[in-house]
């Protein structure tokens, strides 16, 4: 990443939709005296995701927009992120696609994590496709975001195996918990910590 810390830490904004587990890992993860990130914005398309209670309880900014209007919701998003002087963005659990434009914006410093073993199961319903094709093992995946879904440059993974009786939720979850070590342990690699 086209990034150098020094002794600052890195401005990080966490784009969400759901639950905020992720979030959450990072958060905690930010608050270590090693961390090399600081998270002082949080994005969502959806009002009533549950993750945004995060904003409250660690007093983040957090910012709701209509990601339906993408090109003028993308500009406002863009003047937050400069605003707020943020240089990393993480992608966690985030239903929206961003457009080329966008991440050309922000190129090499936007990260996802999917819970597969990439390039396997790009996309959703992950759990379930990796069950159904009996595979013996799956995981989750920190990479780098590129304008192709679940496609860009990969910095880290995590191996599960999935078990005789799985079912697409004892996987998600199983691979939830290895999530929320994997994404700090990607974060720093990258800064080299
Ligand atoms: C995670 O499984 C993540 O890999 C995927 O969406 C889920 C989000 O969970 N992209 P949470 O909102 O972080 O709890």
């Amino acid at each position: 990443m086209a990034l150098s810390t020094g002794t600052k830490r890195v401005k990080t904004a966490v784009f969400i939709s759901g639950m905020g587990s992720n979030l959450k890992s990072l958060i905690k993860f930010s608050k270590l005296k090693k961390s090399p990130i600081s998270i002082n914005l949080i994005i969502s398309d959806n009002n009533r995701a549950k993750g945004l209670n995060y904003s409250k309880r660690f007093k983040i900014k957090k910012r709701i927009l209509n990601f339906n209007k993408k090109n003028l919701t993308e500009k406002k998003v863009l003047f937050e992120l400069k605003k707020y002087k943020i240089n990393l963005i993480c992608l966690a659990g985030f239903m929206k696609i961003l457009s080329k434009n966008f991440i050309k914006n922000f190129q090499g410093k936007i990260l996802n994590i999917h819970p597969s073993l990439l390039p396997k199961y790009k996309g959703l319903n992950t759990h379930k496709r990796a069950i159904q094709n009996q595979e013996k093992f799956s995981g989750c995946t920190v990479h780098y975001v590129n304008s192709k879904v679940d496609s860009g440059r990969i910095v880290l993974q995590k191996k599960v195996r999935i078990t005789k009786r799985e079912t697409p939720k004892t996987l998600r979850n199983k691979i939830l918990v290895q999530e929320h070590k994997l994404y700090p342990k990607a974060i720093t690699k990258i800064f080299n910590f």
